[in-house]
């Protein structure tokens, strides 16, 4: 904040009650030249038109698809996000859900507290090994990598797929290219790491869920309207699939009655993935980096759309309209 302050003039959404009503964020963006937004924060066409000052909208999140991107690259406004800093955090967590759903951590802790850990059992508490396990991995940018690297120490046999196949962490990291089909068949635990894109909304629906084994977990830590949420109840309520470990949620925040709370084999967090002190610090120093760079004519580090400053740079240098 004190390296904002130093220079340009800033006006904070002052409370923890986020997000700000849509209309006090388009009058607020209406008067600014700059704009940090939040992943909760909607930067849609009706915000932009509003907005004509607005160069710039630095998102403080990897993920973009709160914002409009083709109507800001219409109107000339350049967005950037936060990709790298966030990367280990959110591995780890990925880490700490899977073992979570894997190993029954969160129903052994209400268990023990709830006082009914009466003797040692044989059979108290079984879950599943991760040690040997096959992870199939939708996606395999920057996190899904990062996640890889992770389950080689628990020895996993692991499997990914994306849009293309990505043959050095393949080679590095001894992973095997599958179909999406495949994956999600052969995989005790399937994770997802891919962007929120209309492609990808619903990927991973009732047929996509049918194809997992009943023994195997789905693990979310990307953006909830990946996974279908009616499908994804269905099949956990079914038995279709054992459970799931979930960070993120098709509606957030999700409401204290929702009917996947009431089940067992679910291990759920409020969209913290990223949430260490050191790298909501980092993703800030790279928000307010994107967004002092682009008011002052630099090309920012983090660009979502370089073809507008492309644009600018060809206007400034050769009077090029
Ligand atoms: C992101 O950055 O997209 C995460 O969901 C929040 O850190």
């Amino acid at each position: 904040m004190g390296t904002l302050r130093a220079q340009a003039e800033i006006a904070v959404w002052p409370t923890d009650e986020i997000p700000p009503p849509g209309e006090v964020l388009v009058r607020e963006a209406a008067a600014s030249d700059g704009l940090i937004s939040l992943l909760t924060d909607r930067v849609d066409a009706a915000l932009l038109d509003a907005s004509p000052r607005l160069r710039v909208v630095s998102n403080y999140a990897v993920g973009f698809d709160n914002i409009d991107v083709g109507a800001a690259t219409e109107r000339g406004v350049v967005v950037t996000n936060t990709p790298g800093a966030l990367t280990e955090t959110v591995a780890d967590f990925t880490m700490a859900l899977l073992l979570a759903v894997a190993r029954r951590v969160v129903e052994a802790d209400r268990y023990t507290r709830a006082g009914r850990w009466q003797s040692w059992g044989p059979m108290l508490l079984l879950g599943q090994d991760v040690c040997g396990a096959t992870l199939g991995l939708i996606g395999l940018g920057r996190i899904g990598t990062a996640v890889a690297r992770r389950a080689r120490g628990f020895a996993m046999r692991i499997l990914y797929h994306d849009v293309e196949r990505r043959e050095a962490p393949e080679q590095e990291l001894g992973l095997e290219f599958a179909s999406m089909e495949e994956v999600l068949r052969r995989a005790d635990f399937v994770s997802i790491h891919v962007p929120l894109t209309p492609r990808t909304r619903h990927l991973i629906g009732e047929p996509q869920l049918a194809l997992m084994k009943p023994t195997a977990f789905l693990i979310n830590t990307a953006r909830g309207p990946i996974a279908d949420s009616e499908a994804l109840y269905d099949a956990l309520a079914g038995g279709r699939i054992a459970g799931a470990g979930l960070d993120v949620f098709e509606a957030e925040p999700l409401p204290s009655d929702h009917p996947l709370l009431a089940l067992d084999s679910v291990v759920v967090a409020p969209h913290i993935a990223s949430a260490s002190v050191r790298t909501r610090t980092g993703m800030a120093l790279m928000a307010v980096g994107n967004l002092l760079a682009a008011l002052a004519g630099r090309r920012p580090p983090n660009l979502v759309n370089p073809e507008v400053w492309e644009r600018r740079r060809l206007i400034q240098q050769e009077g090029y309209k």
